[in-house]
């Protein structure tokens, strides 16, 4: 087996997104709409042997790290003993570092068992931190939810422990600073994102989008940021807040694609390998593993995937559309 996945632009894949389920407990207005969306039905889901199987073939091409997302991942109830599982895989450098996307609800008693089965850290979403404003965004009442999980993940003592926020218009972005000064408060690095047309009533506007630009200029009032070198594939440009040690993140996918040094992969709760966030076509490796194929079958299917990755998402060309697929499903 050929060691490593490299594109044709050579970009090599150390990253892999695995959506554990396509449910959530939330109905953020950004994501899904209220009535939520077809489910993928059971028996189209990877079962956990499933899932393992396939990193144990994606460690044996190079990947080193899973990023375990939804939906809501932590609504799969054998989370734990999946994270148990993917981080006693050895990699071609070690074990691989498994960490997980939540939005936060059930980590205030989930956060330690992950931690204690290997879980290496927590990227949690919060888009605002007043309850009437989170229970409009979300259409759930669950912000003290959330903030009980975000004590929880800091307890286990995990860093960096990062928290995600779309950044909108008239929604929270009188709220940028509070919530820097919240993140800092719990030892947790804030990174703001920028909206990507994912959404799932495709009502996304390029003019209406909270820019990197903008939020930096709202942040720039308030704290003297510097700019943070070594980024890598990281998709946040990180700054340090009034000369630290508190840091804040940019993801700017939108104005500032980082797709030049993309290094990920994903495989979609029902056991589909997508390339790319934006990708229109998937190789379905759950057909090939319930049909019987072998690693080595496995492992061509993947490699021909990564071949076949497009240099960047095309946001801003001519032509572009949102994948069928809607966020829920993809993982972010
Ligand atoms: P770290 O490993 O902590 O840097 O996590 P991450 O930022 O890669 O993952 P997370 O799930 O926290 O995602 C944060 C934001 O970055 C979300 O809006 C994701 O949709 C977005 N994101 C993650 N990976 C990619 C990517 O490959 N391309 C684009 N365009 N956005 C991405
Ligand atoms: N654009 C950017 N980020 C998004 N997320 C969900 N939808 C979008 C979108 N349209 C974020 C969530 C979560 C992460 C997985 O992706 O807030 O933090
Ligand atoms: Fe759920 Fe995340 Fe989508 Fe919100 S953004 S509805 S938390 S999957």
């Amino acid at each position: 087996m050929t060691a490593a996945l490299v594109d044709t632009f050579g970009r090599v894949h150390r990253d892999l997104r695995i959506s554990l389920t396509d449910k959530c407990n939330l109905r953020c207005t950004y994501c899904m709409p209220a009535e939520g969306v077809p489910w993928i039905p059971r028996p189209e889901l990877l079962t956990t042997d499933e899932i393992i199987r396939l990193a144990e073939v994606f460690a044996g091409l190079g990947i080193a790290e899973v990023r375990l997302t939804g939906g809501e991942p932590l609504l799969r109830p054998d989370v734990v003993d999946i994270v148990r599982r993917l981080a006693a895989i050895e990699g071609n450098d070690g074990p691989l570092r498994v960490s997980i996307t939540t939005n936060g609800i059930g980590l205030a008693r989930l956060a330690g068992p992950l931690a204690d089965a290997g879980l290496e850290r927590f990227n949690i979403s919060l888009d605002t931190l007043r309850a009437d404003r989170f229970a409009a965004l979300t259409r759930r009442d669950r912000l003290d939810d959330v903030l009980a999980g975000i004590d929880g993940a800091g307890a286990t003592g995990l860093r960096p422990l990062k928290i995600n926020t779309v950044a909108m218009h008239g929604v929270n972005d009188d709220e940028l600073v509070d919530l820097v000064r919240f993140a800092r408060d719990h030892d947790a690095q804030l990174r703001f994102i920028e909206q990507m047309p994912l959404d799932a009533g495709h009502v996304w506007s390029r003019v209406d989008m909270v820019t990197g630009a903008d939020i930096l200029a709202a942040l720039g009032a308030e704290f003297a940021l510097d700019e943070c070198a070594g980024r890598g594939a990281d998709p946040a440009q990180v700054y340090t807040v009034d000369g630290g040690p508190t840091t804040v993140g940019v993801i700017a996918s939108v104005t500032a694609p980082f797709c030049g040094s993309c290094d990920r992969v994903r495989l979609t709760a029902d056991g589909q390998l997508r390339n790319c966030l934006f990708a229109r076509e998937e190789s379905d490796l759950r057909g090939l593993l319930r049909s019987g194929a072998d690693n080595t079958a496995i492992a061509d299917s993947i490699r021909a995937s990564i071949v076949g990755k497009a240099a960047g998402h095309g946001i801003d060309e001519r032509g572009f559309t949102q994948p069928d697929r809607p966020m829920s499903a993809i993982g972010g």
